[in-house]
């Protein structure tokens, strides 16, 4: 593309050689040669002109133009208005544009600079959040110890002695508190593990079908006594390097949120494998529970997100499970999703990578 000095010259060289032309052409073609050399000596001075005038239009608007050009240019990669190219010009209009820039360069400058040390407060902010709140979490945990101890010792007769129905009845509900307590202390820390990057995998050679079995035999007695069917599809041979564990907390946490709203004696979960890549494996668990409608599905999966959190729900729980698990499932380089319709059925995919990828934690915190 051309610049504009040179599409300014290129235009007024060319009229100048035309004027000159036509000069030499009438002087030469002119009866009288006096009227000749005349229109000869105008058209020179005419040439010469348009070319001065050129230089001048060059100075003082087009090389502004210009260099103001090239200043905004740099503005928008660096977002700093360059003080080495100074812009000379007395022409009213480019001198108010410059102005112009300059004062809103600066304004722009001054507002990135506020920008940046609120995202440096902020973040300075949020890591003392999460440190103070992984404190607190590490002082309830501690002390859950003991308490269970001692309410496990009294449910024990050889121990402290007999309890009386009234005793038994509260040393039970102490229990089921407790361990209640103990689990939504355990989710609070894994998610700030996972949102400070600390929480560790270890992996190993699975063999998936073994690890479905497990999982099916951990569940079968509660889902038997519910009367929810619980089986899976699988029958592969299929082998992955993953972490076993943070896989079955995966699964636990699914299963445990579908029997929650299946109905029982009608409730069926169906957990398997849809082995349809050869870097991913894809797991998922279904039910034919409540279903999620759309509008909650965007969020089931954000931190301490319920559907249902008026006083009078049924179950209980803290909102963290979903949100573990998408951590998890992206700790291990995989990604998780949700398919469900209402009344219907909803399905729960995640896939994960077949081989080791190296770990990289995300921040669950979004
Ligand atoms: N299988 C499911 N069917 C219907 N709703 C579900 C299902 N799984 C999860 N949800 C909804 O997603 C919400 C978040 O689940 P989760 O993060 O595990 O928290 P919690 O189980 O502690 O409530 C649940 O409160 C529930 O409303
Ligand atoms: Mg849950």
């Amino acid at each position: 593309m051309l610049s504009i000095k040179h599409t300014l010259f290129l235009v007024s060289g060319s009229s100048s050689f035309i004027i000159f032309y036509m000069g030499i052409v009438n002087y030469i073609t002119s009866p009288d040669k006096s009227t000749g050399i005349i229109l000869l000596i105008f058209s020179v001075l005419v040439a010469i002109g348009t070319l001065l005038a050129t230089v001048y239009i060059s100075k003082s608007i087009t090389k502004p133009i210009e260099k103001l050009a090239y200043n905004m240019a740099e503005f928008s990669k660096i977002n700093k208005i360059s003080k080495k190219n100074m812009i000379k010009t007395n022409v009213k209009k480019i001198f108010e544009l410059n102005e112009n820039f300059k004062s809103m360069g600066d304004k722009v400058e001054r507002t990135i600079e506020v920008q940046m040390e609120y995202v440096k407060k902020l973040k300075e902010i949020d890591k003392r959040k999460v440190e103070f709140s992984s404190m607190v979490s590490h002082e309830l945990k501690t002390p859950l110890v003991p308490i269970l101890g001692y309410v496990q010792m009294l449910q024990k007769e050889d121990l402290f002695g007999k309890l009386n129905e009234k005793q038994r009845e509260a040393v039970d509900e102490i229990y089921l508190s407790t361990i209640k307590l103990q689990r939504l202390v355990g989710d609070i820390l894994t998610t700030q593990k996972l949102d400070l990057g600390k929480l560790v995998f270890e992996k190993d050679n699975l063999t998936v079908l073994e690890l479905l079995q497990d999982i099916i035999k951990e569940f079968s007695p509660i889902a038997s006594e519910r009367k929810i069917k619980l089986s899976t599809n699988f029958n592969g041979d299929v082998h992955i390097f993953s972490d076993k564990d943070r896989i079955n907390q995966v699964f636990s946490n699914l299963i445990k949120n579908a029997m929650d709203f299946v109905s029982p004696n009608t409730g069926i979960i169906e957990i398997g494998v849809n082995d349809k890549d050869t870097e991913k494996l894809e797991f998922f668990v279904r039910d034919n529970g409540t279903g999620i409608s759309s509008d909650h599905q965007k969020d089931i999966f954000k931190k301490f997100y319920q559907i249902d959190t008026s006083s009078s729900r049924k179950r209980s729980g803290s909102g963290l499970g979903l949100a573990i698990c998408k951590g998890i499932i992206e700790g291990l380089n995989g990604k998780m999703w949700v398919k469900s319709e209402k009344d219907v059925q909803t399905t729960f995919y995640f896939e994960i990578p077949k081989k080791s990828t190296i770990v990289s934690i995300k921040n669950i915190s979004k």
